[in-house]
């Protein structure tokens, strides 16, 4: 059975909060990448998540919330949390915040952790689905783990047909890449992913954002395991020209079968990324990357470009 697509009317909307409600799994777009969207506070339901895009149980997930509000009941805001949200919610940042005691996101959904993920979406769809439905939503990108992020609802239904029930058509979505994750917990904030959220902006409210190592800390994002994000072809990153046989995804003037921004504008490119990368893999050649500037936007392309090359 494959799962319907349907654009984002008010019905759907109603449609998509009953299936949650009785424990299935809706595809919903954001800001960043479609998501795949669970009740958090049914362990069944989200055990049905885990196996749908077969991510491993200890990789927590994202609550995504309708309000502040609500974000308050399950996370604890210290200071530094209350000004990143009144700054940047809604939008694509991910706070990562201590539990509070008395939280709705099951423990599951946390990995079992003692902290929260928590985001509040930037997209008329997802907002209206999260208060339709009136509590916390578990989303993870739409896509096997370790696999290209969905932009489109095509690409949810090609990755994921027959595992979810419904998928909400609210065409591409405008970021393209996921939301930027700081863990806020300690004195000095650590930027655990690089996403839509540029570094630059964070930076102005936190001079000193740390960075995760790559060893350290339980639990490693998979935007911090070493392959991800991947396509099937091989990738070969900073090309200035492709090879015989390779195929050729360029950046600003140097052309290419296709360019992720022909004017060299790190937003366009970020919101074609993973579109691109898999119109290019499903020609089934090798693929040469345009050097990509690592300022704003670039960090993070560079980030999942760097993944999504790594070999086993
Ligand atoms: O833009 C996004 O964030 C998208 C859209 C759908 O909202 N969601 C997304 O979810 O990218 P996912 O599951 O693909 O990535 C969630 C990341 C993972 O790297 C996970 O390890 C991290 O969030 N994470 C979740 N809870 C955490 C926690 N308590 N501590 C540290 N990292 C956490
Ligand atoms: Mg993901």
């Amino acid at each position: 059975m494959t799962a319907p697509i349907l654009s984002a009317t008010p019905d759907t909307i109603a449609r998509a909060a009953d299936i949650l409600r009785r424990g299935g799994l809706v595809a919903m777009p954001t800001e960043t990448v479609y998501g795949l969207a669970a009740d958090a506070s049914n362990p069944r339901a989200v055990a049905r998540l885990y196996q749908a895009k077969g991510r491993p149980r200890f990789n927590p997930l994202i609550a995504h919330v309708a309000s502040l509000d609500e974000a308050r009941r399950e996370g604890t805001f210290n200071r530094t949390a209350e000004t990143l949200a009144a700054k940047f919610w809604p939008g694509p940042l991910t706070l990562v915040l201590p539990v509070v005691p008395q939280h709705s996101v099951c423990d599951l959904a946390r990995a079992g952790l003692d902290s929260i993920a928590l985001r509040r979406p930037d997209h008329p769809v997802a907002q209206a689905l999260l208060e339709h439905f009136g509590g916390p939503l578990v989303a993870p990108s739409a896509n096997p783990s370790g696999r290209i992020s969905p932009t489109r609802a095509e690409h949810v239904a090609a990755d994921m047909a027959g595992l979810v029930d419904l998928i909400i058509d609210g065409g591409p979505c405008r970021a393209g890449i996921e939301s930027t994750i700081i863990d806020v917990r300690t004195e000095r904030p650590m930027l655990l992913r690089p996403g839509s959220l540029k570094r630059e902006a964070l930076e102005q409210i936190i001079p000193s954002l740390g960075e995760q190592c790559e060893a350290s800390n339980q639990p490693r994002s998979p935007g911090q395991l070493l392959r991800h994000y991947a396509p099937n072809a091989a990738l070969r990153l900073n090309a200035k020209a492709p090879r015989e046989g390779e195929l050729y995804l360029g950046f600003g003037d140097c052309g290419g079968d296709l360019n992720l921004s022909p004017t060299g504008d790190l937003g366009e490119a970020a919101a074609n990324l993973f579109a691109h990368l898999r119109a290019l893999d499903q020609q089934g050649r090798p693929i040469a990357i345009a050097p990509i500037p690592m300022s704003g936007l670039g960090e993070a392309i560079n980030d999942r470009l760097t993944r999504a090359a790594k070999r086993d």
